[in-house]
């Protein structure tokens, strides 16, 4: 159900009763409950063109639209608004339907084909914080695209190939020499200060490194086996931070670097071709005048160095034929930290120049702000290093546990661990997926642990409280007879809330946000809260038919916080 969509389609036959066609058909929540819940805001702007007041219009749309079944009201206001409230039979019978659907209600969108790039950490090094944030804003963002039924192309677009593999190789080749490959890489970050370390200091190192890059590019098959074994390790890293994280990631999803290889003297040759990329200095380079300075001088892109060799530029390029061309993608989201939005916004004049995108086909980057520590700089170590993301996730898991062990004393050690590792890991995603992603945050193990507040935990504790009430109840969700029926103002303000899940989906979908889901199921979560108080469902004395109605509003509750947490890539539990 989309109660806005729906408002909309009405307010627009309206209007044509009314002569007026093709008009914009504003439909906003209202800001006050006194407003109703819904706002048409139309009139004002159509004066002009009627020759009328304002308010006269109103009233006229107000006679002519069709909501009897919908609105309980509808008011004219202010200088023309209409205020829509909505009617508790209708909202009941809505969240009747929502109840007995698996979708919960919400409708699929038309079918895209959509590439999302995400998590994509360079494999030369161990996984940072920075990869935190792309890796589980994507993946909430995948989940909600395929919910609306869109086709998702996960491509991990990890950073496996370039120069600095030279000198990894030259030092792994060396440590093969007495130990093998696994404990060499145990730890990615040491192993490649190690190898910095000789690269700056050590005699003839630099140029065997550099000797190592010209014979990986140029196919040598010792060299290769030497980068594949190097790259497997590092793709088993990632791969247990994913399970940690729960994240949906494969290896399938993989599409590195390297595998545009092929593709990129093909990229040269027709940017060469049209004109678009020109020798400069014996680089080739393509100036855009687009992102041209203050002074008029056009911005540097360089896709190809004097040398020969190949940029992160030239591969996004590759990258962008391959998702529009091959794949066919309608939409290509990306996300990486905003200090690449410059990277991604010449990547896309270029592309488009090239004629490697179709202009209707989108190229999205989604930028995200940085992780701070609580001194508000980057995050970091209590030494200054890099914060190892599979570190961080266990303690993560290991804080959660003991302030469940604190609260409760009813669960088995199983049932604790297997409580702390869902809470724990939900609060670290939860935390960072419920800001605006546009944004730095500061990274707090107390307020993302906490039960209070926009969390996780809070979430999480409002579903369990649903389960035991239906486990105290004795009755299974399934056997409710099925006649929803409100009385008071906290079941009416729930139920909108519940029927606004499609709505709020939506907005996920189309601007790859997920924190305005967050936001969303801590209001469902607040208003539950509110109800519960409110509207005692247990209590001796209840007629029959009032509990029944309100275990259905519970119920109808945990389906959407269930849903919308497991679009977030949370777990829910029955206890905790
Ligand atoms: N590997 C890059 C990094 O760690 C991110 C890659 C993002 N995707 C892309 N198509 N460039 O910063």
């Amino acid at each position: 159900m989309n109660i806005h969509a729906l408002l909309v389609s009405r307010f627009t036959e309206a209007l044509e009763e009314l002569g007026v066609e093709n008009a914009p058909v504003p439909v906003a929540k209202s800001a006050r409950p006194e407003f109703g819940e819904y706002q048409f805001n139309g009139a004002m702007a159509l004066a002009k063109q009627l020759k009328q007041k304002p308010r006269d219009i109103a009233e006229k749309i107000v006679s002519l639209v069709k909501l009897n079944d919908v609105a309980s009201k509808l008011e004219v206001a202010g200088p023309g608004f209409i205020n829509v409230h909505l009617n508790d039979t209708w909202l009941a019978n809505q969240c009747e339907l929502a109840l007995h659907d698996p979708r919960i209600g919400v409708a699929k969108e038309k079918t895209n084909t959509i590439v999302v790039d995400y998590s994509s950490p360079n494999l030369a090094k161990e996984m940072h914080v920075g990869h935190l944030r792309t890796t589980i804003i994507g993946d909430a963002v995948v989940k909600v695209l395929e919910f609306l039924g869109h086709k998702v192309i996960r491509q991990n677009h990890m950073g496996d190939w370039g120069t600095q593999f030279g000198m990894l190789l030259a030092h792994l080749s060396d440590k093969l020499e007495s130990e093998v490959a696994e404990t060499a890489l145990s730890d990615l970050e040491d192993f490649y200060r190690a190898a910095k370390v000789r690269f700056d200091n050590e005699e003839g190192f630099a140029d065997r490194a550099r000797e190592y890059v010209v014979k990986l590019q140029g196919g040598d098959t010792r060299c290769l086996a030497l980068w594949q074994l190097f790259i497997d390790i590092s793709i088993k890293h990632s791969e247990e931070v994913y399970q940690k994280l729960n994240v949906s990631l494969t290896r399938d999803d993989i599409m590195g670097e390297s595998a545009y290889n092929d593709d990129l003297a093909n990229v040269i040759a027709q940017l060469k071709e049209q004109g678009i990329a020109v020798e400069d200095q014996g680089a080739q380079v393509v100036f855009i005048d687009e992102l041209a300075d203050k002074e008029g001088n056009p911005a540097v892109y360089i896709v190809q160095k004097s040398g020969g060799g190949y940029l992160y530029s030239t591969t996004d390029l590759a990258a962008i034929r391959y998702r529009s061309g091959k794949l066919n993608a309608d939409r290509t989201l990306i996300l990486t930290d905003a200090r690449q939005a410059l990277h991604f916004k010449q990547t896309e004049i270029v592309g488009r120049k090239a004629g490697f995108m179709k202009p209707e086909q989108t190229y999205e980057h989604c930028p995200f702000g940085m992780m701070l520590g609580s001194d508000g700089k980057p995050f970091k170590t209590r030494t200054g290093g890099t914060v190892k993301l599979v570190e961080l996730l266990d303690e993560a898991v290991e804080r959660a546990g003991n302030l469940i062990a604190e609260r409760t004393s009813d669960l088995s050690t199983d049932e604790l661990k297997d409580v702390a590792r869902k809470v724990g890991i939900g609060a670290v995603k939860y935390a960072d997926l419920s800001k605006n992603r546009t944004t730095d945050y500061v990274f707090n193990w107390d307020t993302m642990l906490s039960f209070e507040g926009n969390t996780a935990p809070y979430l999480q504790y409002a579903f369990t409280r649903v389960q035991s009430i239906f486990r105290k109840s004795g009755i299974s969700p399934a056997d409710l007879p099925g006649a929803m029926a409100f009385t008071e103002k906290q079941e009416h303000v729930l139920a909108v809330l519940l029927l606004q899940f499609e709505e709020v989906v939506g907005v996920v979908s189309r601007d790859a946000t997920p924190h305005v889901l967050c936001t969303y199921l801590y209001d469902v979560a607040s208003a539950f809260m509110s109800f519960y108080e409110a509207c005692p469902i247990l209590k001796d004395g209840i007629e029959d038919k009032v509990r029944n109605s309100r275990l259905e509003l519970a119920a109808l509750v945990a389906k959407t916080l269930e849903q919308g947490l497991a679009l977030l890539g949370i777990e829910t539990l029955d206890k905790m």
